[in-house]
């Protein structure tokens, strides 16, 4: 039995049903509710509320248990099992308020299950693969006591020298936004108060994918046209959605910081887009504002965010330590702590933890006995999402499928890499459960002796980034590094090549390499693993390359070298198994890029719907004075939507309902797809629509539209999308969201850019 205080008392009562004939605030109306506890609550505990702490090393858990036991720690992040949450939740229950404590952690591609990472999970257009692995995170997580995670990261990226490509969904607003809510829905599931739920806080708030230069953390300049266009759709979607709560980013945006950024916190989200839930600071965030040149001192940084909005301080205690002296000399209002602490108190009922602060960390006789235990994962759900993650870029005379009876070299770096499979958000992945390339090749195959193994080279032969890779890797095993000279390593992979009848090349960047800070200038494999690349090549052996990364990677030379080439991104606990399904086509490869692949570093920024220009370079045709690179082809290596399968299919017969479009009215675009090949298969048929002439320059292109078809081999289907005015809406130089009438190209493809073509007007 709890003990009690007033607000115990509601706490108690509520959970036996008594409470509302009882108490003057009854836990059911949830205003009445919170503003009589902040009726009751001292300035010191209402500010206590706004403090999020890292649990790390450097603050000991007696002191923590006493800071919360004194009401001066609203929130935690990164301890993630119930054993490590139940005492602090003991110590909040021991407060004079008992206000309880909600725990976060940041569960971006699954919590104790690991599936493929976000930029992987958006290549399977998959809205139902895509939503399982978040329902799954969410059920993993919030039986490990977890109640909230920063997640989904939905930040456009249109700059793969980003490390943090890797943690989104792409480059295409429609499709992140897509994404973005199917993934605050799966969290939330029934809703944030759902014992199996987690609530969701949406990040990084705003435009933190296009820092300038793809350099993390740097400044983002931005037209107001542009953000509203491309990149805030997708956090407007995740809210729209429900999300509980908002990550403030860590960039400033057009010269003022997003932390003390009361235009983006004030006026867009809470008054023109109506959120109502927590602002949560990044990490140390209002201390940069120092940093940032817009605080003189932490007081001066307090200020600028509280008055900003930013409701929870993370990992700093610079609102415990200034609020009270700003709000003694008139700094500050009374109200703009106030309006923190209830989001913060709101977020908690939201979450369901004033009915049961014990909601998702249970009763200890209740706990796993190993929380890592195998039988928690969720393996057959990992492995299934995981193949619908991979894109296969190349197959050249069919040289996949493989055969099970080929003699197989199998080499490269990530081939044996337990950790980099896991990608790089891996939450509490263990790397000793995850299924390598050798470890799922050798089970399709049945025995080790099948595959010919040799390493052949170490992910990079640069001490400097190999030992940055180590320090991410802080509590994990070391990357792989083996100290024979890359010669040596190179000639035994090149005797394994000789001694096979196929090779297979694990190759790409270690998971660190596509990380929070890990921005590259080169966008290549790393050189030592090219050379090893070359020398597989000079054996005249097919060879297949198994692309692991967390960005795209300018494979232009690897393109033409390989006869096959299958990009898996990062692909978490299950990925051998799921690599080998597909390399040994026991499951047909239909994912598809959410990211165009550039042919180089000098061509980013590369996406598919820039705007038009007035000296278009059209290919096959060079001219003079076109926008051109004179010194590359133009165009990417792999456009966005692009992805083979095994199978081949068509499109024919595309056909408007009709050749105009009321304002009211909804056309139908439809055509048929047919599986022209000899094995059953799934595509992802999609659609853009182009506004041909308008107020201001339109993209070439948008995606409205798309649908994930099966199809056995020779089958075909009549597809059929609606269109309507809302589809054709855009923001103009006013920021005013409207159609023009006119004329739009429709185009329906099975990438961006090979596509037909239909035209209607907008009357
Ligand atoms: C900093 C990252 O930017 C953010 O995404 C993450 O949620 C926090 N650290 C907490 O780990």
């Amino acid at each position: 039995m709890k003990k009690l205080c007033l607000l115990g008392l509601f706490v108690s009562l509520a959970s036996h049903n008594v409470l509302a004939a009882t108490t003057p605030a009854p836990l059911e109306n949830k205003d009445a509710f919170i503003s009589n506890l902040m009726k009751q609550m001292t300035l010191d505990e209402k500010i206590g509320q706004l403090r999020l702490i890292s649990i790390g090393p450097e603050m000991p858990r007696e002191l923590i248990r006493k800071e919360i036991a004194a009401g001066n720690i609203g929130g935690t992040f990164n301890s993630i099992t119930r054993p490590e949450n139940r005492p602090m939740q003991d110590a909040a229950m021991r407060s004079r308020l008992k206000i309880p404590m909600f725990f976060a952690y940041d569960v971006i591609h699954g919590h104790r299950t690991i599936f493929p990472i976000p930029l992987a999970l958006a290549s399977s257009w998959d809205m139902d693969a895509i939503g399982l692995s978040g329902r799954i995170a969410a059920k993993e997580a919030s039986s490990d006591g977890v109640d909230l995670t920063f997640a989904p990261m939905v930040d456009i990226s249109r700059d793969p020298r980003w490390g943090r490509t890797s943690e989104g969904f792409g480059e295409d607003t429609y499709l992140v936004s897509r994404i973005a809510g199917v993934m605050v829905k799966a969290f939330q599931g029934t809703g944030a108060n759902a014992a199996d739920s987690i609530m969701s806080s949406v990040k990084h708030f705003a435009l933190y994918g296009a820092v300038e230069g793809g350099r993390d953390y740097n400044i983002v300049d931005m037209s107001p046209v542009k953000m509203y266009q491309d990149y805030l759709p997708p956090y407007r979607a995740a809210i729209d959605a429900g999300a509980g709560g908002v990550m403030v980013a860590l960039n400033s945006i057009n010269g003022v910081p997003a932390t003390a950024n009361t235009w983006l916190m004030k006026d867009l989200l809470r008054k023109e887009w109506g959120f109502k839930g927590l602002a949560v600071s990044d990490h140390g965030a209002i201390f940069e504002l120092i940093n940032h040149g817009v605080a003189r001192d932490g007081r001066e940084a307090a200020k600028l965010a509280i008055k900003a909005g930013i409701d929870m301080s993370m990992n700093d205690t610079l609102y415990s330590k200034e609020l009270p002296g700003l709000l003694k000399a008139g700094e500050i209002e009374q109200s703009d702590i106030d309006n923190a602490v209830r989001e913060v108190l709101a977020a908690k009922y939201d979450m369901g933890l004033f009915k049961d602060p014990y909601l998702r960390i249970g009763k200890a006789e209740d706990d796993p006995a190993d929380t890592n235990a195998d039988s928690r994962l969720h393996r057959a759900e990992a492995r299934d999402v995981a193949r619908r993650s991979m894109v296969l870029l190349k197959n050249q005379n069919e040289t996949l499928p493989l055969k099970k009876t080929a003699k197989i070299a199998l080499v490269g770096p990530l081939a044996k890499a337990p950790i980099d499979m896991m990608g790089s958000w891996a939450a509490n992945g263990r790397p000793a459960q995850s299924v390598t390339l050798f470890d799922g090749m050798t089970a399709a195959l049945g025995s080790q002796s099948a595959l010919i193994y040799a390493r052949g080279a170490n992910i990079t032969s640069d001490k400097k980034m190999l030992d940055y890779l180590n320090f991410l890797n802080f509590d994990a095993l070391e990357v792989v590094d083996d100290p024979r000279p890359a010669n040596v390593l190179i000639d035994e992979a090149v005797k394994a090549a000789k001694d096979a009848d196929i090779v297979v090349a694990a190759v790409g960047e270690s998971r660190g390499m596509s990380h929070e800070s890990s921005s590259r200038t080169d966008i290549n494999i790393p050189p030592n693993q090219r050379e090893l690349i070359r020398a597989l090549k000079a054996t005249g052996k097919p060879l297949v390359l198994v692309l692991m990364n967390g960005r795209p990677l300018s494979i232009l030379e690897e393109k033409e070298q390989a006869d096959a080439i299958l990009e898996t991104w990062f692909t978490g606990t299950e990925g051998g198994n799921a690599i080998a399904d597909v390399l040994f086509g026991d499951y047909n490869p239909s994912g598809k890029l959410p990211i165009t692949i550039p042919r180089s570093v000098g061509q980013i920024p590369t996406y598919y719907n820039h705007l038009s220009i007035g000296r278009p370079f059209t290919p096959g045709k060079p001219g003079n004075y076109t926008s051109q690179y004179l010194d590359d082809t133009t165009g990417p290596l792999f456009p966005f939507g692009f992805g083979l399968s095994y199978t081949d299919f068509s499109l024919s017969d595309m056909a408007l309902s009709s050749t105009t479009l009321n304002k009211t009215g909804k056309l139908d675009a439809s055509v048929t797809v047919k599986n022209t090949g000899k094995r059953d298969g799934e595509t992802v048929v999609q659609l853009y629509i182009q506004d041909v002439t308008g107020s201001m320059i339109r993209p070439l292109k948008e995606l409205k539209n798309f649908q994930k078809v099966m199809l056995k081999a020779g089958e075909q289907k009549v597809l059929h999308f609606t269109i309507t005015e809302d589809d054709l809406k855009f923001y103009n130089t006013q920021l005013k969201y409207a159609a023009e009438p006119g004329k739009f190209n429709v185009q329906i493809g099975l990438d961006s850019q090979d596509v037909t073509q239909q035209s209607f007007e907008l009357l």
